[in-house]
């Protein structure tokens, strides 16, 4: 049976990652967190710095000392910037200060494109972000777009940052979820936008399981087309 690949685009928060991880176990497919990688590259660029900014000029004609790299530890998708395990660094706060203004830059882009490209070339592969049925796989089979209220979404991430010992007040998350969104929706070149052919889902009302079900549905009719 052919692979598929599945494309789930959305604003920040809206459980892309966890619908996609889901999937990705349920069909044995290959997650691709590309959100992780833009975070992984502004955590280079913070690196580079030290006075907790970026220079993006340094950090666009450093692009190619990054490599990262995903690793199943202890059955979770772990990112590696460099070969160092940066799964919680980069949900750091100053990580997401700056991540939409990294992902604006289009030696970042280009650079962080080709490689999702070739990660999923093979298809069989879930992957999530912002652009990827719009720009990395515009030819994908299975594309979402998920949406829902700011504060349901901001509530989400303030309840997962907690759980994962990231101390943020909730106003705070609000502000960079909304702040985020509208840096990703404007900005020129992949901007966070519904591809024409995505299956839109607003998930504020939905629990995880009602999402995973409306997604799960779809895919097995792009897997055995019901006559
Ligand atoms: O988890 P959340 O939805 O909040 O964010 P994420 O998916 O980890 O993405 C972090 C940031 O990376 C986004 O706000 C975008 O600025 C950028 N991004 C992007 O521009 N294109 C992608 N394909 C994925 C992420």
């Amino acid at each position: 049976m052919d692979k598929l690949i599945i494309a789930i685009d959305g604003y920040a928060g809206t459980g892309k990652s966890s619908q996609a991880i889901r999937l990705a176990k349920k069909l044995n497919y290959t997650y691709i967190d590309t959100g992780a990688m833009y975070r992984a590259v502004t955590l280079y660029g913070l690196n580079q710095e030290p006075r907790g900014t970026i220079d993006l000029n340094l950090l666009n004609h450093s692009l190619n000392h990054i490599n990262i790299h995903f690793e199943e530890v202890k059955k979770e998708n772990q990112t590696f910037l460099n070969n160092k395990n940066v799964t919680k660094a980069i949900r750091e706060p100053r990580v997401l200060k700056y991540v939409s203004k990294v992902a604006a830059e289009k030696a970042v882009r280009s650079f962080l494109t080709k490689k999702q490209q070739f990660l999923g070339k093979d298809k069989g592969v879930v992957i999530d972000g912002r652009d990827i049925g719009t720009v990395v796989f515009p030819l994908a089979s299975c594309k979402f777009f998920l949406t829902a209220d700011a504060e349901v979404r901001a509530k989400r991430r303030y309840l997962e940052q907690q759980k994962i010992g990231i101390k943020e007040t909730f106003e705070d998350v609000l502000i960079n979820i909304t702040k985020r969104d509208n840096q990703d929706k404007s900005r020129t070149i992949s901007p966070l936008k519904k591809a024409k052919d995505a299956i839109e889902i607003d998930v504020s009302a939905l629990n995880i399981d009602e999402v995973f079900h409306i997604l799960y549905d779809q895919v097995l009719d792009k897997l055995e087309p019901r006559i």
